[in-house]
């Protein structure tokens, strides 16, 4: 008789601990990344100077780029994984769903997490690569200090409206993707008591829409004229 042993990966427990530590590190860097964003309202030379100091420091820059990248993949794989496995454990789909809140976040979490890959990868063809609305690194015009103006590149692309309103809808879908997430992970960690449940999703809430004010911030300061296009 054969026996099978299941590695941590393998089992659904597994697969939730790993989207959640995941998510947990994307969710650093979202904090370190909207930080040095905020920065644009200290000037042009606060900016580009935080730019420059992450351009010339390539163990900084690749290594974030690798362990974002890993994360990212090992998040996608996960919750690809849980999916099918949800699927499977259920294939003819129930006749009458009850919309609790679970089905309700996991759905939220198949749109929210397709369309902010797809926010991402615009997002890099915009600012790291310079493809659609702004300019890659390395082309940037150099400001009066002779560092390349990152500052000029965001200031120009948030004078634009569309791209104003495309941010605004990505940054409110990754409020959303957050807010359940946080709650996923504190449901998993099993803090889930009736008495609690209040102040847990409030701190969900609270901190999914510290992040994505934070984020709004730059483009909408941008667009009303807060950020200096001088700086
Ligand atoms: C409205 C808010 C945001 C602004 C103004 C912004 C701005 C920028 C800028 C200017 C760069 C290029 C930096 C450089 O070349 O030195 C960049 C890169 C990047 N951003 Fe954002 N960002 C925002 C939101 C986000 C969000 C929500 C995410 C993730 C969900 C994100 C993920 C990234 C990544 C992965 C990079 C590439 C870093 C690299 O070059 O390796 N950003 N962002």
């Amino acid at each position: 008789m054969s026996t099978q042993t299941l590695s941590l990966p393998d089992t659904s427990i597994g697969k939730k601990v790993l989207m959640a530590v995941s998510g947990v590190v994307l969710f650093g860097f979202l904090i370190g990344h909207m930080a040095g964003n905020l920065q644009v309202f200290l000037g042009h030379q606060a900016y580009n100077e935080y730019a420059k100091f992450l351009h010339d420091t390539p163990t900084l820059l690749w290594g974030t780029r690798g362990v974002l990248l890993l994360m990212v993949l090992v998040h996608i794989v996960a919750a690809l994984q849980l999916v099918k496995a949800n699927a499977d454990a259920r294939p003819v789909a129930y006749k009458m769903k009850k919309s609790i809140s679970s089905t309700y976040a996991s759905k939220t979490m198949k749109i929210s997490g397709p369309l902010l890959l797809a926010y991402i990868i615009y997002h890099l063809a915009h600012f790291t690569f310079g493809v659609t609305a702004g300019l890659g690194y390395e082309h940037l015009p150099t400001d009066a200090e002779g560092l390349p103006n990152v500052y000029f590149n965001v200031v120009s692309s948030f004078q634009i409206p569309w791209l104003v309103g495309l941010y605004a809808i990505a940054q409110v879908l990754l409020g959303m993707h957050l807010y359940h997430g946080a709650w996923s992970v504190l449901q998993s960690l099993g803090i889930n008591h009736r008495r609690y449940n209040l102040q847990m999703r409030g701190a969900a809430s609270a901190f999914a829409l510290a992040i994505v004010v934070g984020f709004l911030a730059v483009p909408f300061g941008v667009l009303v004229g807060l950020v200096d296009p001088a700086g």
